[in-house]
């Protein structure tokens, strides 16, 4: 089969080939529709169809015999175990915590927030969710309290999943406390906290409906898995977008279990019995997509891999889990590598194991940087994918697929569309762009099975975030190119969306914890380019006026609040007092213009500039703080 056959088939009869791929998965019901739209005009996949993606990930593997194949491998270096659990094994225990979870009076469509460490009960949890139609929204474990009770207030759980404690390399951090400040800033309260006791440290459990995990799921009844329309939504996972307030993307369940059933095969090139392993984290949609449902969907064993690249304990841990495992295709986040790299330039380290099971190395979440991608083609001597997609796609929109064909691969580019996007670079009145010239990357009406249908609660808000700026056409937020041989170029958020280390945060998120510091009159974060974490938020704030603030004590505050604020995974760690921002006249901030110059990469003052004395006032600030 050719990718170019295999495209064009997608683009030109979406219904027979999503029709094709819905039939390699068994329905409880088989779809009456392909495809549709909905009461809100929103593009539907696969209506009338009754599923269970729980059913789809466990039990259907169990009937048809592979109940003995290991489903789920924790491996765990930062608490020194290994836990194996077989697909028969993980279905009984999903069946007990669902039976916990609707003894607690959780019912179709409530929804459970999840906010634990990589933990084999983080899995559990969600297919306990799944199984019964409750939707569940995993909320990552590196969240501060604010951003936590957010979710809280928009997701409305009933009930809330949690750990005692995260470990983050060797330092323990309590999640609990966390837990119960989030929902004490909340307005929604949800019934019941369930906490997993960890050895390392446990919680107090002192608080109304607080209950031990261990008791919860131990004295609970088995739940068989609830028939829901491939249209319910199984998941809320909530992403940063241009405002402070993240959005929650929905994902059904058939459309999303089709597409991630497909991507398995065609674009990572593995089947039932291979193992696979995504080293993200359960919170990002990586965690969702390929820790979780795809490769269970798919009938192979996944890694739940609680460590970091380096440092659990060394740079050749990555090495040791794809010996141990025998992993066949591997994926993580450039940043990672980057990690490895650093402390182990020669990768020396890879010499004492033995890595010859992995065939495929799959990279993204961020830009793979050229010299990554040299590193990791010089020392893998295997197909290192760089692939592009986002937390509303669910699942990838460029790649070079392993599973159809493997093409050239081009330094920088994610290669070609997947089959399902129809992938356009139009400019900003919506004209399509020739090749090499830059623009918005949009995707054409429909968008394949998988992809979002609405934002939780706030269908206008999808209307506006994705549909309004281009008719007919959804709107990415990146920016990028083709080339002469239509090879993909991603080149940057077009939007105010950052991405530190792979993770994704919206500068207004910043924006809204700095504006609160009783000095701070006004303020602008911009993400500004980092070797090793790709980006990193930077602070400019102008103080209200006669307050007198020392400017090393009011980066300290500033940076100690947004720990506390958003999360210390953020990496804020500089800002500066600057007398003006540079705005356009009708009052935009020049961010682009504020990158470059903290960047330290040539600028031209834009001529929609208010006042271009600002210019040197802020490259003065910035030279006197020793950012240039
Ligand atoms: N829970 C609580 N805290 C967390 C956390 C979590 N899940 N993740 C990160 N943090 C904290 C860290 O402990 C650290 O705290 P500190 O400032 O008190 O030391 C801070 O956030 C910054 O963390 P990080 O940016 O991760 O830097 P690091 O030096 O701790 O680790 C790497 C460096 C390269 C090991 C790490 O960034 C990494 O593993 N990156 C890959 C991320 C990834 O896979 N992203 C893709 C998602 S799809
Ligand atoms: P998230 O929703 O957290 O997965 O982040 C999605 C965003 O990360 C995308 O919109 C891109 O900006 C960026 N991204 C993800 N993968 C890649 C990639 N392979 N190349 C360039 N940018 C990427």
């Amino acid at each position: 089969m050719s990718y170019a056959s295999e495209y064009e088939r997608s683009l030109a009869d979406p219904e027979g080939f999503w029709r094709e791929q819905a039939r390699a998965l068994p329905w409880i019901e088989f779809p009456t529709t392909i495809l549709d739209q909905d009461a809100n005009g929103a593009w539907r996949w696969f209506d009338g169809g009754k599923t269970n993606t729980c059913w789809l990930a466990l039990d259907r593997h169990v009937e048809s015999g592979r109940g003995e194949q290991i489903a789920l491998i924790y491996d765990s270096p930062v608490t020194d175990q290994i836990q194996k659990f077989s697909y028969q094994a993980l279905t009984d225990t999903v069946a007990y915590a669902a039976g916990a979870l609707a003894a607690l009076g959780v019912e179709k469509g409530d929804r459970v927030i999840i906010y634990m460490p990589m933990i084999p009960e983080a899995v559990i949890a969600m297919l306990a969710c799944a199984r019964i139609g409750a939707i569940h929204s995993v909320v990552f474990g590196g969240f501060a309290p604010p951003e936590l009770a957010t979710r809280i207030d928009d997701a409305t759980p009933k009930v809330i999943l949690c750990a005692s404690c995260g470990i983050e390399f060797s330092n323990i951090i309590p999640y609990k406390p966390l837990v119960d400040e989030a929902i004490d800033l909340a307005l929604h309260k949800p019934a019941n906290t369930v906490v997993v006791q960890r050895a390392e440290l446990e919680a107090d459990l002192d608080r109304e409906g607080d209950l031990d995990w261990a008791d919860w799921a131990g004295a609970a009844e088995r739940a068989d898995c609830v028939v829901v329309d491939a249209t319910d939504p199984l998941y809320i996972l909530y992403t940063s977008g241009t405002t402070g307030k993240p959005k929650g993307v929905v994902r059904d369940n058939g459309g999303h279990a089709v597409a991630l059933n497909y991507s398995m095969e065609a674009v990572y090139g593995v089947d039932a019995g291979d193992v696979y392993w995504a080293a993200s984290d359960v919170g990002w949609v990586v965690g969702h997509s390929y820790i979780v449902y795809g490769p269970l969907i798919r009938g192979c064993t996944s890694i739940l891999f609680e460590g970091k690249p380096v440092r659990t304990p060394d740079a050749g841990v990555f090495w040791r889990v794809i010996q141990d495992h025998k992993v066949k295709c591997f994926f993580v986040a450039p940043t990672a590598y980057r990690a490895v790299k650093k402390e182990d330039p020669d990768c020396a380290l890879k010499a004492r194991y033995d890595v010859s099971s992995l065939e495929y190395q799959f990279v993204a979440g961020e830009r793979l940087d050229p010299p990554t991608y040299h590193w990791l083609q010089d020392n893998l001597g295997i197909p290192v994918i760089d692939h592009w997609w986002q937390t509303e796609t669910g699942w990838p929109m460029c790649a070079n697929m392993a599973g159809i064909e493997l093409m050239e691969t081009k330094p920088g580019s994610p290669t070609l569309p997947v089959p399902g996007y129809d992938l356009r670079i139009l400019d900003e009145n919506g004209h399509e762009l020739g090749a090499n010239e830059e623009g918005a990357v949009v995707i054409k009406a429909p968008l394949p099975p998988g992809a979002l249908p609405t934002v939780w609660g706030d269908h206008d808000r999808y209307l506006a975030a994705y549909w309004s700026e281009f008719e007919g056409f959804y709107l990415t937020g990146d920016g990028g190119y083709r080339d002469e041989d239509g090879y993909v170029y991603i080149m940057g958020r077009i939007d105010d969306v950052i991405n530190v280390a792979g993770h994704r945060l919206s500068t207004g998120q910043f924006e809204e914890v700095v504006a609160n510091h009783p000095a701070v009159a006004e303020c602008t974060v911009v993400g500004i380019h980092d070797a090793d974490k790709g980006q990193v938020p930077f602070g400019l704030v102008l103080l209200k006026d006669g307050v007198n603030v020392a400017p090393d004590q009011l980066e300290k505050d500033l940076v100690q609040m947004v720990r506390q604020g958003v999360g210390a995974f953020a990496n804020f760690k500089r800002a500066i007092v600057v007398d003006r921002l540079p705005k356009t006249r009708s009052g935009k901030i020049l961010r682009a213009l504020l990158r470059k110059m903290i960047d330290g990469e040539p600028y031209t003052t834009p001529s929609t500039i208010d006042d271009p004395a600002i210019v040197p006032e802020i490259d003065e600030r910035l030279r006197e703080r020793g950012v240039l």
